[in-house]
């Protein structure tokens, strides 16, 4: 098979395109014959600085394609279903730029009809989304419509892929969606993902505009900046809200007040989709899976997530485009063209 490898962390050029044997899918995991990778800021960042247990590795944690074959002890019947995958390369050598990927078979998550273009961006943004939709003291463990239904949730940065994606699920999930941006471009997407307002945190003073609409402020905070949001989001919190922190985009530092936080009851809640507890992930997986079956989520430019498509040999310039931070989806087509 066609794959991409890189034997050593660095620049995107370590990366390379090499000819390999299938892998051979062991006890509890299945082969999927991959059509599309989704990328993430998480696979340049790996490219750049997670060690390499195995020697090598395919970047790629996300992707969508078919079950070609099941190790022992997996049901047969899932030859020839088509599959979303994630965390296909995390703690693991077999990523997702490549003809093929081996994964255990509880993250290979039938897709139904639903496009291979959809199932690559599940993996990473979607999952992430449930966790910070979910972790707080007063919100609901599953997501579903009406889930959250008497609530108000701020997306801070609502045009990039986990933003989208919180949009999206929360929106599906009956929320009331606030979104922040820095452009009226990225407002046009924001409120294509289904946020009910937006403002543009360079031009307009969010805690002023957000309190127009939610006057007691909001429940819950998904915050890709602490750094910088950290005082409006204080201002913002209701009592018993949760700001879910999901990335240290604009500095790795943050400073809060202790009291009004604590008469608040407030909580910070800090975010990584790999290391979430178990019966979490697995109930965001249900609860993505079941958002997709119902076309409550979807991608590309009029779901506020453009596509971006690569074909598998220029997966470098593909992980340059995510650390270049470009508005959208990128995309690598895996299957030979
Ligand atoms: N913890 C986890 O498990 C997890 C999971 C997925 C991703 N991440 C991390 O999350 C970050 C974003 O990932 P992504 O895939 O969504 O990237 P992305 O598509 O590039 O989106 C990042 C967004 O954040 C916005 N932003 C940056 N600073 C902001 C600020 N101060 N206020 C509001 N918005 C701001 C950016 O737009 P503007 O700069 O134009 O505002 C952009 O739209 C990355 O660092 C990634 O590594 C973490």
């Amino acid at each position: 098979m066609k794959a991409i490898v890189y034997e050593r962390t660095g620049a995107p050029s370590v990366l390379e395109l090499v000819d390999r044997p299938e892998p051979e899918p062991g006890p509890g995991e299945v082969l999927v014959r991959l059509a599309v990778s989704g990328v993430n800021p998480t696979d340049w960042k790996g490219r750049r600085q997670r060690p390499l247990p195995a020697g090598w590795q395919t970047p790629g944690q996300d992707g969508a394609g078919v079950v070609e074959s099941v190790g022992a002890g997996v049901d047969q019947e899932l030859v020839g279903e088509r599959v979303w995958v994630w965390e296909a390369a995390w703690q693991r050598p077999w990523g997702t730029a490549a003809e093929y990927t081996v994964v255990p078979v509880r993250q290979a998550v039938p897709l139904g009809a639903a496009s291979f273009d959809l199932g690559a961006c599940l993996g990473i943004p979607f999952l992430t989304a449930h966790r910070c939709l979910t972790a707080g003291e007063y919100m609901p463990d599953r997501l579903h419509p009406g889930a959250l239904s008497d609530h108000v949730v701020l997306v801070q940065g609502g045009a990039g892929a986990v933003g989208n994606a919180t949009i999206q699920l929360a929106h599906w999930a009956d929320a009331c969606v606030i979104a922040t941006v820095s452009s009226p471009e990225k407002a046009q997407l924001a409120a294509a993902a289904g946020a009910s307002l937006v403002v543009n945190y360079r031009e307009q003073d969010v805690v002023q505009e957000v309190r127009k609409i939610a006057p007691d402020g909001v429940h819950t905070i998904v915050e890709v900046s602490a750094t910088r949001n950290a005082a409006a989001d204080v201002q913002l919190l209701r009592a018993g809200g949760a700001v879910c922190v999901y990335a240290d985009d604009g500095g790795d530092e943050v400073t809060l007040p202790i009291r009004p936080l604590m008469v608040a009851n407030a909580r910070w809640q800090f975010v990584l989709v790999y290391t979430a507890p178990r019966a979490a992930k697995a109930q965001a997986v249900t609860d993505v899976a079941a958002a997709v079956a119902q076309g409550g989520v979807r991608v590309g430019a009029e779901a506020g997530l453009p596509l971006h498509r690569y074909p598998l040999a220029e997966t470098a310039a593909a992980h340059q485009a995510v650390e270049d931070s470009v508005v959208g989806k990128v995309l690598i087509s895996t299957a030979e063209e």
